[in-house]
C-alpha cells in the first residue's frame, strides 16, 4: 500500500464498511467493503466486524486507519451509543478495537468523519464560514466546520422538535418506522433544519447519508436560508473522513514525536555543558 494511502472505517447502525482511500485526491482504491453491522450491535461484536473489513485490505502497520462511530467519542472513550448497544458506553474504542485488529486506529465521530471528508475533499472543499454537515442514516449525525476547524461532538440530531427527539422524525430511519411518503418526511426535514438555522445560521449545509443519492426527491423542496447541498462523497463521507483525520493525527504524531525528540537532546547537550 502506497504513502498516500489511509484506511477509513464507517461502523453504521446497519452496516460497517471500510475502503483505502487516496489521501490525495480523497478517492477510493479499492472497492468498498461492507459486512453488516452484528446484532446485538455490543463492542465485541463490532470490535471483531471492525477487524474483519480491516484485514480484508492487509494492511501494513504504517497505514494510517480511522474508525468512525455513530455516538459520542470523548479522547477515544465512547460516551453516548443512541444506534448501537448501550454496552459500548464506557468502552475505550480505540483500546478495543487495536485488541481485535492488532492495528492502532484513530477513533472519532461518524458525523464528524463526514464533515471532515467534505471539508477536504467534498461539498465544502477549502471554504471558510460556518459549514453545518448533517447525515441522515439510521439517526441524525451533525457536524460543525467553522474556518476549517472541527468542532467535534455536536449532537445536534437530537434536538427537540415539537417535543420529540428531532432524529426520531427526520433521520432517514423514521420514512419506515412511521410509514412517511415522501411529502410528510420532507415537512419533517423542513421543521429540523429551520430549526437549525434558526440556531446556527450556518453558511452551508451539506446532507449525506445513503438517502443523499436521492437528494433530488428532497433537498429542492426545502425552503431554507443558506444554500443546502448533498454530500459531494455521498455515503463515503464517513470512510474519507476518518481516514484522513488518521493521516492528519499521525502525522500531529510524528510531529510531536521529533519536537519531544529535539528538546530531550537539546536538555542533554545542556546538562552535559553545565557538568
Ligand atoms: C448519534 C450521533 C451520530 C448519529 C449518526 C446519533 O444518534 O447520537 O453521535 O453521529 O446518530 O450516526
Amino acid at each position: 500500500m502506497s504513502k498516500n494511502i489511509a484506511i477509513g472505517v464507517d461502523i453504521g447502525g446497519t452496516g460497517i464498511k471500510a475502503a483505502p482511500v487516496n489521501l490525495k485526491t480523497g478517492e477510493f482504491t479499492d472497492d468498498r467493503y461492507r459486512i453488516p453491522t452484528p446484532q446485538p450491535s455490543t463492542p465485541d461484536a463490532i470490535a471483531r466486524t471492525v477487524a474483519k473489513v480491516i484485514a480484508k485490505f492487509n494492511p501494513s502497520k504504517k497505514v494510517p486507519i480511522g474508525v468512525a462511530f455513530p455516538g459520542v467519542v470523548q479522547h477515544g472513550i465512547v460516551k453516548t451509543a443512541a444506534n448501537v448497544d448501550d454496552s459500548w458506553i464506557g468502552t475505550d474504542l480505540r483500546a478495543i478495537i487495536r485488541d481485535y485488529a492488532g492495528h492502532d486506529v484513530h477513533v472519532l465521530n461518524d458525523a464528524d468523519a463526514a464533515g471532515y471528508g467534505e471539508y477536504k475533499f467534498g461539498a465544502a472543499h477549502g471554504r471558510n464560514g460556518s459549514i453545518l454537515m448533517t447525515t441522515l442514516g439510521t439517526g441524525i449525525g451533525t457536524a460543525m466546520i467553522v474556518d476549517g476547524t472541527l468542532v467535534p461532538n455536536l449532537e445536534l440530531g437530537h434536538i427537540i422538535v415539537d417535543g420529540h427527539d428531532a432524529e426520531d422524525r427526520a433521520a432517514e430511519s423514521a420514512r419506515d418506522r412511521y410509514g412517511y411518503d415522501w411529502d410528510q418526511w420532507i415537512a419533517e426535514l423542513q421543521k429540523y433544519y429551520s430549526e437549525m438555522e434558526r440556531l446556527l445560521w450556518p453558511d452551508l449545509i451539506i446532507v449525506g447519508g445513503g438517502i443523499s443519492k436521492s437528494h433530488h426527491m428532497f433537498l429542492p423542496k426545502l425552503r431554507l436560508r443558506a444554500p443546502i447541498v448533498p454530500a459531494e462523497l455521498l455515503n463515503g463521507a464517513g470512510i474519507v473522513g476518518a481516514a484522513a483525520a488518521a493521516a492528519a493525527e499521525a502525522k500531529r504524531e510524528r510531529e510531536e514525536a521529533k519536537l519531544a525528540e529535539k528538546a530531550a537532546k537539546k536538555a542533554a547537550a545542556k546538562a552535559q555543558a553545565s557538568s
